[in-house]
């Protein structure tokens, strides 16, 4: 047998909204509920529901003591809203929205002085709710001969319809109503959800055998879903169950399409379906899946069957579905279902509720998961194991873990293996911590991270001195700055980098060169075991500025210098980046100078020759003059010149040592 069910077949939004809210309200054992008129028009459900407690009055005066009012999906006129509140009732609004949306507009207008015409059975609950939206003054048009012997309306008027009124129809009565009502405001206010399946139904008989219409025989949109089906397949029945319906033989080998009314519970679709599909099973089978009895409380598995944005529909094995909704799959909202599992995977689920009316098995993985992870966080607690989590806050005395969908207590003064002035320093980091303490009973959870970085501390630090020697390279992170120099975390130990050891070139602070957090490239240079000190070096040998100048220079050599400083008896020049060499003042000009800026300017580039390199002091003496001709001076004049090179009369002490190298004129080091 080859069946196909309609899409749209069975619950519209509307009435499984108010159906899964009155099961739920079957739930609380604390209050009482009772639906004014039939939740929907299916007996099993509503026999249902009064099994479960919920029983159907018809009026107010027939509500048991303290009863909620349940009001179905069809509304009910604004009188009763007040009628409710006034004698102090509770109430449940179940009104359909789309229905709902129709008493904000006819309320609106008519207070607006226009005349309401409702195309619609005045005999149908939603449209007497919607006539009790403008104090029952409605014009009802129920069919064309109604529109057609209206009269003029000279008001200005506004038309709605019923929820449920055939398309085709209301098309051909508003054609009408145009004509005679020159001043019109028309809201289609059919739903989309009838017309889909009205569409849908009568697309699939058009292509099958036989066609299975299951509905109420009261039910309205069921029966025109009927005729919709039997206007094109000939071979249609109409049916409030397939039991009802006596006999299967109509459908033994035939290509077999089944949709069903808008107040059809699932059950009866999916029961229609077993009994077409089981007239080939075997008894065997038949038992088996009978067995398989399903409770609220248990864990069952299951093969995912459908993956939507609002559910994933799990195949159990049984004659319901299990459906997990979206929002108990997983406790990250960013997470959508098909980001968690597809079409094909075995996935288990915590028995919420089970509703046989309505063939369904509420699901949710979330708690199961939440009981699997609080099973975890108590033989973590027994065993002293090592969990990890988010910490999300600050609360007073201390912050919160989070660890898995379970929040964990820690007190600050076990947040960490240092002090804090401010714990907002850990928000948002993942730690470490023990469970030191766990109520079962509240599902508190106290932690400590204070013990378990000590712990991992001391380890790294007794596998760091076990191995620690001079010249051991490293790569560390920078922890923090003074002006002396920097901190370097090595593995759970920290070294102290020199300034001086920081860069080649003189900085004024560490700053000039590395930042709190970096990764720098560090040797051990010097170790003290006694007091656990230890000395970093950072600078590369190999870029050692003296070192290359070393291969690059020879005394004698002409080189391109830039002025770089100037004192009084000379200026330092720049030959190599950060290598520098004076040129004395006798040796600037071939002449007598008061001072080297009557010659020489800051930045200014010029030859020179290497008179003398000290490697070992890191000295070189460069000369101007001895690239130029010396001029004819008289001997009297040579010898006062001279004598004064020769005892320059005061120095600063950063270059009074180097002058006499410079020059090759013995000076005075102070
Ligand atoms: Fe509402 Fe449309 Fe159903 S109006 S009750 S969703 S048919």
């Amino acid at each position: 047998m080859d069946i196909t069910v309609a899409k749209t077949a069975g619950f519209c939004f509307g009435v499984a909204r108010a159906v899964d809210s009155a099961y739920q309200c079957s739930e609380n054992k604390d209050k009482k509920y009772c639906t004014l008129g039939p939740i929907i028009h299916n007996t099993q459900v509503v026999n249902d529901l009064k099994e479960k407690g919920i029983d159907v009055i018809h009026s107010l005066v027939e509500r048991p003591e303290d009863a909620i009012v349940i009001i179905r999906t069809h509304g009910v006129p604004e009188a009763l809203y007040r009628e409710m509140e006034e004698q102090g009732i509770e109430y449940l609004d179940l009104t359909c929205p789309f229905v709902k949306k129709i008493h904000n507009l006819v309320s609106k207008h008519y207070k607006e002085g226009y005349q309401i015409i409702i195309i619609g059975d005045k005999n149908h609950p939603e449209v007497a709710g919607i006539n009790g939206w403008c104090e029952n003054s409605a014009i009802i048009i129920e069919d064309l001969d109604q529109a057609e012997a209206l009269l003029p309306i000279e008001k200005k008027v506004c038309i709605v319809a019923q929820t449920t009124f055939n398309q085709n129809i209301y098309k051909k009565i508003i054609f009408f109503l145009k004509k005679t009502c020159q001043n019109h405001t028309i809201f289609d206010t059919i739903c989309s959800a009838t017309e889909e399946r009205q569409a849908e139904s009568r697309e699939l008989a058009q292509t099958v055998d036989v066609m299975l219409v299951l509905g109420g025989q009261n039910s309205s949109n069921t029966q025109k879903l009927y005729q919709i089906c039997k206007s094109v397949c000939p071979e249609a029945y109409c049916a409030e169950s397939i039991d009802a319906l006596g006999s299967l033989s109509p459908f033994q080998n035939k290509k077999v399409g089944i949709t069903a009314g808008a107040s059809t519970p699932a059950v009866i679709i999916k029961e229609a379906i077993n009994k077409m599909e089981n007239q080939e099973k075997d008894f065997a089978t038949l038992l088996e899946e009978s067995l398989k009895a399903i409770h609220t409380g248990d864990v069952v598995t299951g093969t995912v069957i459908e993956v939507g944005p609002t559910e994933v529909i799990v195949d159990l094995g049984v004659k319901q579905d299990g459906i997990i909704p979206a929002s108990e799959i997983s406790d990250d909202p960013n997470l959508t279902p098909e980001d968690i599992v597809k079409v094909g995977d075995e996935i288990q689920g915590f028995v919420v509720r089970v509703n046989d009316v309505e063939g369904k098995i509420t699901l949710s993985k979330k708690k199961l998961d939440s009981y699997k992870t609080w099973d975890a966080i108590v033989k973590a607690s027994e065993e002293g194991t090592i969990l990890e989590g988010k910490v999300d806050g600050v609360v007073n005395g201390g912050v919160i873990v989070t660890y898995k969908s379970f929040r964990v207590f820690v007190p600050a003064s076990l947040a960490n293996d240092r002090y804090l002035s401010d714990l907002n320093e850990l928000v948002g980091k993942v730690v470490p911590f023990k469970i030191i303490d766990i109520n079962e009973r509240r599902r508190r959870i106290v932690g400590n991270i204070k013990t378990v970085l000590t712990a991992q501390k001391q380890e790294l630090e007794g596998a760091f001195w076990a191995e620690a020697e001079v010249g051991k390279k490293y790569t560390g992170i920078v922890k923090s700055l003074t002006s002396f120099g920097v901190f370097v975390d090595i593995g759970g130990v920290d070294g102290l980098v020199h300034i001086s050891e920081l860069s080649w070139s003189r900085i004024k602070h560490p700053s000039d060169v590395v930042s709190v957090g970096d990764s720098i490239e560090v040797y051990i240079k010097d170790i003290n075991e006694e007091t656990k000190k230890i000395s970093l070096g950072y600078k590369n040998p190999a870029e050692n500025p003296w070192e290359i100048a070393k291969a690059k220079l020879n005394a004698g050599d002409v080189v391109k210098v830039k002025i770089v400083r100037m004192l009084p008896f000379g200026a330092f020049a720049e030959i190599l980046p950060t290598v520098d060499g004076l040129i004395h003042i006798s040796q600037i000009a071939n002449k007598r100078i008061e001072k080297p800026q009557d010659e020489l300017s800051i930045g200014q580039e010029v030859d020179a020759k290497i008179v003398d390199i000290d490697w070992e002091n890191k000295k070189i003496a460069l000369s101007i003059r001895a690239l130029l001709p010396e001029p004819e001076v008289a001997p009297v004049e040579e010898a006062a010149e001279a004598a004064e090179d020769a005892e320059p009369t005061s120095y600063t002490e950063e270059v009074s040592s180097t002058i006499g190298d410079a020059v090759g004129v013995e000076t005075t080091e102070e």
